[in-house]
């Protein structure tokens, strides 16, 4: 009788051996989710093409948070898009100038140096890589 009631306990002991497996498969499952947010590194490629950027023009990514210019061809140039005067995001590059749509202030696409309008301090540049057609952060 005592035998097999070893036997029991045993068969008991295993079972609870399998839960545990159980728990360790959650947590191989959360190791995956921090690999999905390893995906959103994913945006650091290519911000833009090459072509996408008109000389003597630019092209703000208002998802980014950069502006992206070409003064000279073949001479790629970025910014914060934020306005230096009360912060909000410049709309367009026009006329060789970055524009903000809240009070018009614009930037120069060559340097992000004050245009016009009532911001006063420059557009910091942002660091950028041109590699073949590809243009990401640098
Ligand atoms: S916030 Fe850009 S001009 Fe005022």
């Amino acid at each position: 009788m005592s035998g097999v009631a070893r036997r029991t306990v045993v068969a008991a002991g295993g079972a609870g051996l399998a839960a545990a497996l159980t728990a360790c498969g959650g947590g191989t499952n959360a190791e995956g989710d921090t690999g999905t947010g390893g995906t959103d590194g994913a945006p650091e490629g290519p911000l833009a093409k090459t072509g996408d950027i008109p000389v003597g023009g630019g092209k703000v990514l208002a998802g980014k948070g950069i502006v992206i210019t070409q003064p000279k061809a073949g001479e790629f140039k970025a910014f914060s898009s934020k306005c230096t005067h009360a912060g909000c995001a410049v709309s367009e590059v026009k006329d060789g100038t970055i524009v903000c749509p809240c009070h018009q202030s614009r930037f120069d696409i060559s340097d992000g140096s004050v245009k016009g309008g009532p911001a006063t301090a420059s557009l910091p540049p942002e660091p950028i890589e041109v590699k073949g057609e590809d243009i990401s952060f640098g």
